[in-house]
């Protein structure tokens, strides 16, 4: 049955138009069913409606975060501390720590205990304001393991009552531990076995490779992405997050919808991106914990790339669900204007996700995916660190999160 319609009162609402330009009512309603109908005068609102009305908040398109390692298990508490005293991520990578750890973690984790993690975490987000989420594998890392990892995603992701999941494989992560064969035979193995089981079981919508120094090659990522589009995947990836080693100009030769880190990005990938339509993926939580200078962000703006903001919470780099935070760090860090971290926390992380045809904003016949804050105003969203601000989330026109 369709939803009915609602009319949501609100002393300011914001969205992006199809510019991605703000744009702002003051004192209108929201109409909406399961979709957006409009925005009107109060006065103009139909009298068949069922009337919301909030007071001190301002209303925005749902956040959405398009980078997230989310389905992990176990506590990395452990060389959290030891990075504290300086030691760093390759280090403690080396030392057996880092993403095999987790790896660890996972394998001594059920499917169904993954699941419950995961609409935990899920619902945490949905706290802080999150409506759509990407989530990748990339921990279970043994082929077994990684389509474990997928199946608990796939259990979450048509949940209504959560945020819509945008589920991703990522293919090369790291070598597992355990792996009895050779570097390439882990490759061949991802080509010929896990890759073709992911697209025949619709488990992923993506493909993922972490393309650096110490993790895989650009040689290795082309065939692993390549081998994923002609079985109907989209290729997001992990670039420069060390090293500049031509991540971003393999995304721009396969189409990739994104390339995320760009902490180290020189002129010839930004120019890349840029030609190849790449949106870039800005992970400030991740370079924050790691101490590392932000990415070359007039670069990006001076080539006229699209960038997108994601918590990238991870066990290790990002312990943290909330896309508030990585939003505050990349004004505060990154120096974004808090108007680029909302656009980079809504329309632009959903259009890397779902394409330029799915709007995600307010604007009528988009979904009504919006967040309701108890705050005055959207650049407020990036100042109160530590305390979650959404008053209540709605996706497809029914809230998913209420604060009690
Ligand atoms: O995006 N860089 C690679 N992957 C993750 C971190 C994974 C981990 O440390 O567990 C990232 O930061
Ligand atoms: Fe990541």
């Amino acid at each position: 049955m369709a939803l009915p319609l609602h009319a949501f009162l609100a002393p300011r609402i914001v969205s992006f138009d199809a510019n991605q330009h703000l744009v702002a009512w003051e004192r209108h309603a929201l109409l909406f069913g399961e979709k957006v109908l409009d925005i009107v005068e109060q006065s103009a609102i139909p009298q068949e409606a069922i009337v919301i009305r909030e007071n001190d908040c301002v209303v925005t398109p749902s956040l959405v975060d398009a980078h997230t390692h989310l389905a992990w298990a176990g506590s990395r508490h452990d060389e959290y501390e030891i990075r504290m005293r300086g030691g760093d991520y390759e280090e403690i990578a080396r030392a057996g720590g880092g993403i095999v750890s987790t790896q660890r973690s996972i394998a001594s984790t059920s499917e169904s205990e993954l699941e419950h993690l995961l609409r935990s975490r899920l619902r945490t987000a949905a706290t802080l304001g999150t409506g759509a989420v990407e989530i990748k594998s990339g921990y279970g890392l043994l082929p077994e393991e990684e389509l474990k990892q997928l199946r608990a995603i796939h259990a979450v992701a048509n949940d209504p009552a959560l945020p819509k999941v945008f589920p991703t494989y990522l293919a090369l992560h790291s070598i597992p531990k355990g792996w009895t064969g050779s570097r390439n035979e882990y490759i061949e193995n991802v080509l010929t076995d896990t890759l073709p089981r992911v697209a025949q079981e619709k488990l992923a919508r993506f493909v993922d490779a972490y393309v650096d120094r110490n993790a895989f090659s650009v040689e290795e990522a082309r065939l692993v992405c390549r081998r994923a589009m002609d079985l109907g995947l989209a290729v997001r990836l992990h670039v420069g997050q060390f090293s500049d080693i031509g991540g971003a100009e393999l995304g721009a030769e396969l189409g990739a919808a994104s390339c995320d880190h760009l902490e180290v990005l020189g002129e010839r990938g930004a120019e890349a991106m840029a030609r190849g339509g790449v949106t870039a993926g800005l992970l400030p939580t991740a370079a924050f914990t790691l101490q590392q200078a932000p990415p070359p962000i007039a670069l990006l703006r001076k080539h006229g790339v699209p960038f997108f903001v994601a918590s990238d919470a991870n066990p290790g780099t990002a312990p943290t669900e909330s896309l508030p935070l990585a939003m505050a760090f990349a004004v505060r860090s990154y120096g974004l204007t808090p108007e680029e971290a909302l656009r980079g926390a809504t329309t632009a992380a959903m259009r890397s996700l779902a394409g330029t045809s799915e709007r995600h904003g307010l604007s009528p016949g988009s979904a009504a995916d919006f967040t309701v804050w108890d705050l005055p105003h959207e650049n407020a969203i990036v100042q109160p660190w530590g305390v979650a601000k959404a008053r209540s989330v709605y996706r497809d026109g029914k809230a998913i999160f209420t604060r009690p």
